[in-house]
């Protein structure tokens, strides 16, 4: 049997780190070689007790040890799981002590730090200059039902963020097949549980003001309207809210789309089919709202599609730590290193 390529992970702590490790342990290709935490010396499973027995956790110099002994043996894959703003340094300080054998590494960023094309565009939207400005733009960005042939054999990925990856599922088919009128606003709302905030506590996710409770935030537009734009030539006429729902997995997302003028029910929908016949991670239903229960704990997006009046109303979920988040980078991962798309990954949801 030929073996396992060896996968190091930088952030082990995460949410999404710990989503990784659990798709990762069902991986008939890929083999955790070792996992990076700011509090190294615990075993996985202390870090993460619904993982079974993991080993011992290593700190940033002892996975860049790892990676120097995996890559003189062979290829290798790195996932950064840190915030957005700590990937890049932490990818600048591995590269630095890797060398020219770096470039060999294939390399999934979680974090927002690679999705955008250039440092313009990353200040404008995170507010500080980008660390590695030289590398914008030659990572792939990583939605794989509108990017797998970059994604084949690339060794820089860039996952998108959670409502980034709904809002593109929702909205490209039409909006690439010019479907779309962009004199009119393209609105779409989400609803996110509170797993999309990350492992450490905060107001917006502590149960006594989450749970029961619904709110909207980021009135004044959301960074990730910024990767989506980066899709268009020229900026679309995008109006997202999100909101802060009481759960904790899953992205709803609701988008009403103004169809150009002559363009029918039928068309549309008809667009959307066509665009996601065969793609393992989406489903499409004409006329029927999808659930989240149906979707969490797997890596399906499951879209609903209608119109009337001369709107298109484009339905969303997925779960977020999921096809909006890990699952997403290793589904990049298996287009990366030629493995099945879907290995590793959960295609049936929960259910309840
Ligand atoms: N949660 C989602 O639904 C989602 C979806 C898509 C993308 N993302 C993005 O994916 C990345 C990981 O998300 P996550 O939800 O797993 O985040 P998280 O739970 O907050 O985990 C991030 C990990 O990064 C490490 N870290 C290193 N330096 C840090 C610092 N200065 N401050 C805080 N943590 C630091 C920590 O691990 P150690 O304690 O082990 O060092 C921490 O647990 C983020 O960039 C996030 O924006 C998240």
């Amino acid at each position: 049997m030929k073996p396992r390529l060896p996968v190091f992970l930088l952030g082990a702590r995460g949410l999404l780190a710990g989503e990784f490790l659990r798709c990762l342990s069902g991986h008939r290709g890929l083999l955790l070689a070792a996992a990076a935490t700011r509090r190294a010396g615990e075993a996985l499973h202390e870090l993460h007790p619904q993982l079974p027995e993991g080993p011992v956790t290593v700190d940033e110099a002892g996975l860049v040890a790892g990676l120097e002994r995996a890559l003189g043996a062979g290829p290798a894959a790195l996932v950064l799981g840190l915030p957005h703003g700590e990937s890049a340094p932490a990818w600048a300080r591995i590269q630095a002590r890797l060398g020219p054998a770096a470039a060999e590494l294939f390399v999934v960023d979680l974090s927002a730090d690679f999705r955008l094309p250039d440092a313009a565009a990353y200040q404008r939207t995170y507010g500080q200059p980008h660390p590695l400005p030289g590398e914008l733009g030659a990572w792939v960005y990583g939605l794989p039902e509108f990017d797998r042939a970059a994604l084949r054999g690339a060794r820089r990925v860039a996952a998108p963020g959670c409502f980034a990856t709904a809002m593109q599922l929702a909205l490209l088919p039409a909006a690439q097949a010019g479907l779309l009128d962009a004199g009119k606003p393209w609105v779409l709302h989400a609803v996110t549980g509170s797993t999309g905030s990350g492992a450490a506590p905060q107001e917006g996710t502590h149960h006594p003001f989450r749970d029961g409770n619904l709110r909207a935030y980021a009135l004044g537009g959301h960074r990730h309207e910024a990767e989506v734009a980066a899709r268009f030539a020229s900026p679309p006429p995008l109006h997202f809210l999100p909101h802060s729902g009481p759960f904790r997995r899953g992205i709803y997302l609701t988008a009403a789309l103004p169809l150009a003028g002559g363009i029918t029910a039928e068309e549309a929908v008809a667009a959307y089919a066509a665009r996601y016949a065969g793609e393992p991670f989406v489903r499409l239903r004409r006329d029927v709202a999808p659930e989240l229960r149906h979707v969490t704990g797997s890596n399906r997006a499951d879209l609903g599609v209608s119109a009337r009046g001369g709107v298109l109303q484009v339905l969303v979920a997925l779960d977020n730590t999921l096809k909006g988040g890990a699952g997403q980078a290793l589904q990049c991962l298996n287009l990366m290193l030629g493995f099945e798309e879907t290995d590793g990954l959960p295609l049936a949801g929960l259910g309840w």
